[in-house]
């Protein structure tokens, strides 16, 4: 954080947003009319499910990565009751368990294993999961705020542990006009601008920090060359902030980037995905605007 702080383009890792606030606050840019995302990533996997279910092997393991509440896995688990067991891996343990618990009630039949851990470290799976067959699962388009090197870096962590014959189920938003891009990023509620300024809360409260949130402005930008969503916090005015004991300098106009959220063609995410060893196998998309789903597999 302070590194970031310290670059000459300011820059925090979007990870940090999601204290819970931010958690909750994410869960209203969702039902927000503008952010298009999570609703039609979520009609395309109930639309796909039965296509879906049919390329998952009888006792497969469904791994997930960052599984939140497992709410879209239901959508899954509902087309595919062959699946034997699941393996939800996220960082925040108290969410994890309450939602493995729902998960094992509801799917009396499943054996659910829960992993506590930041899934972009290289996890081992539990030890009962043996050699069935793995399929992970990744929607979201989370995949979209990593940086291409650290996207393949993940895809490759991720390729290792699902072994020899895995497959990856993950969503991907897809590039479009700049415009209802932008408007999905800077809703007229403003909650995408109180998600962005709740980083500096968390940077005040958690590192001593002393920013202003009323002296920056949210702003979204549609980054064409690199093909990605920005969000950046815009100094209003020449301002010294203090962060764990450090001083940091900001001229008036200047931008703290605090997100991307890179979108993809089919053939750019074939690329990305190819360098990290998998091959696409099949994509859905949805109607407009589009987002994706991608079965990728590796081969041997
Ligand atoms: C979690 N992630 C896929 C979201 C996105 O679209 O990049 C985070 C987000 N940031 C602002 N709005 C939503």
């Amino acid at each position: 954080m302070v590194a970031g702080l310290s670059m000459p383009q300011k820059a925090t890792p979007p990870k940090y947003f999601y204290d819970e606030r931010g958690s909750a606050l994410f869960e209203e840019i969702c039902a927000t009319p503008e952010y298009y995302v999570t609703r039609t990533e979520t009609a395309l996997l109930r639309s796909r499910a039965p296509q879906i279910a049919a390329t998952i092997e009888s006792g497969a393991v469904l791994v997930e990565f960052g599984s939140g509440a497992s709410e879209k896995t239901r959508l899954i688990l509902d087309a595919a009751p062959q699946v034997g067991a699941y393996v939800p891996i996220d960082i925040s343990p108290d969410a994890l368990q309450q939602a493995a618990a729902r998960i094992a009630r509801d799917y009396p039949s499943l054996r659910v294993l829960p992993v506590t851990v930041d899934f972009t470290r290289a996890v081992a799976l539990p030890s009962p999961v043996g050699h069935a067959p793995r399929v992970g699962f990744f929607p979201g388009s989370t995949i979209g705020n990593f940086t291409p090197p650290e996207a393949v870096q993940l895809l490759r962590t991720v390729r290792s542990l699902l072994g020899p014959g895995g497959s990856l189920i993950i969503g991907v938003d897809m590039v479009k006009d700049s415009a209802t891009l932008v408007t999905a990023y800077d809703d007229a509620a403003g909650v995408t601008a109180r998600f962005n300024k709740n980083l500096l809360a968390r940077i005040n409260r958690e590192l001593s920090g002393d920013f202003d949130l009323d002296a920056f402005d949210h702003r979204a930008i549609w980054n064409a060359p690199l093909q990605r969503i920005e969000m950046h916090l815009v100094s209003r005015i020449d301002q010294l902030v203090h962060v764990a004991g450090r001083g940091f300098a900001f001229k008036a106009g200047e931008r703290l980037h605090t997100e991307s959220s890179h979108k993809f063609t089919v053939e750019s995410f074939g690329l990305l995905a190819g360098s990290a060893g998998w091959a696409i196998d099949q994509h859905w998309l949805s109607p407009e605007p589009h987002v994706a789903v991608f079965r990728l597999v590796a081969p041997d």
